[in-house]
């Protein structure tokens, strides 16, 4: 189907949750000094500009980059200031139009030693994605299916890997197939770190992903989540599962969590971190 496009909504709250504990989870991987491999399966074009048309039209970044910017406080949570660096190097105006995607976090902290590949399927999404960033040996662009991307790149030979699923969940059925998906290339690579990216909408249906992934053979899931009430919005909130969070990271992904929601909530609303499944 494929009419899903992320330039709508970039920069809305989900993204910001969503980048920063993606680069935290990142960070506590890199505590340990040796490669790892990082897949975007969900790459989109991995830039936005929040002065073109689609951005313009939903203007979702109000409720999100744009309630929190410009951040003047230094007293801010690691993860929180990773990210408002990379928005700081894109902008050297200042602002925040240049707003990065995934594929941008991820390649920001992709050391001498790790490799990246993003993946996109939409012919304008990838296209974009290619104009954006030059791909070299350690970083490279695919227009594939992120399905099958999975079994085309794992396991590593770096044997350390960071997965990162971010579907459009354009289809219903997807809560399901992306816990299926998951649990299938898991019983080839159990050491790999998934961070898995949902919607709270009214139809509830993260509900069938968690209880999908409850239901497989995956252990050792975090459940990182941010309600709250966002005027206009469909999208109430957002969450990731993690499935082997580094432990490194969990009082980082705590401080940015506890900062956003803050944030861009205040007094209301409601942010956890718990175990879905524990190991
Ligand atoms: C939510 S957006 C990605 C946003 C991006 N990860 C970020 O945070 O900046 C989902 C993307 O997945 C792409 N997509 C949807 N189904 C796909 C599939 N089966 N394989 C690869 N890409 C797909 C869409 O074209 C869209 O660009």
């Amino acid at each position: 189907m494929l009419s899903y496009q992320h330039s709508y909504h970039a920069g809305n709250h989900a993204d910001i949750l969503k980048h920063i504990i993606l680069g935290d989870v990142v960070a506590g991987m890199q505590k340990k000094a040796t490669p790892m491999f990082m897949l975007d399966a969900f790459a989109g074009r991995g830039m936005y500009d929040l002065h073109a048309e689609d951005a313009q039209k939903t203007h979702e970044f109000d409720t999100g980059v744009a309630r929190l910017w410009p951040i003047q406080d230094d007293d801010i949570p690691e993860g929180v200031a990773r990210w408002k660096s990379l928005i700081e190097v894109e902008n050297p105006d200042g602002g925040f139009s240049r707003f990065p995607g995934s594929t941008a976090m991820l390649a920001h902290m992709l050391r001498p030693m790790d490799r990246l590949a993003a993946c996109d399927l939409h012919p304008q999404e990838f296209n974009a994605l290619r104009q954006g960033f030059r791909s070299h040996r350690r970083f490279s662009l695919h227009q594939r299916d992120a399905y099958e991307a999975l079994h085309a790149f794992l396991p590593p030979k770096e044997k350390r890997g960071l997965i990162f699923l971010d579907p459009s969940f354009e289809d219903k059925t997807e809560y399901q197939a992306i816990a299926e998906s998951i649990a299938d290339i898991y019983a080839h690579f159990r050491a790999g770190v998934y961070v898995i990216w949902y919607p709270i909408l009214p139809a509830g249906r993260d509900i069938e992903l968690f209880r999908a992934f409850k239901k497989s053979a995956i252990r050792n899931i975090l459940r990182v989540e941010m309600r709250g009430h966002f005027p206009d919005m469909q999208m109430q909130g957002s969450g990731l599962l993690i499935v082997n969070p580094p432990w490194h990271a969990q009082a980082a992904m705590q401080a940015s969590l506890s900062w956003i929601h803050a944030h861009l909530l205040g007094e209301k609303g409601k942010s956890s971190i718990q175990w879905l499944v524990k190991e």
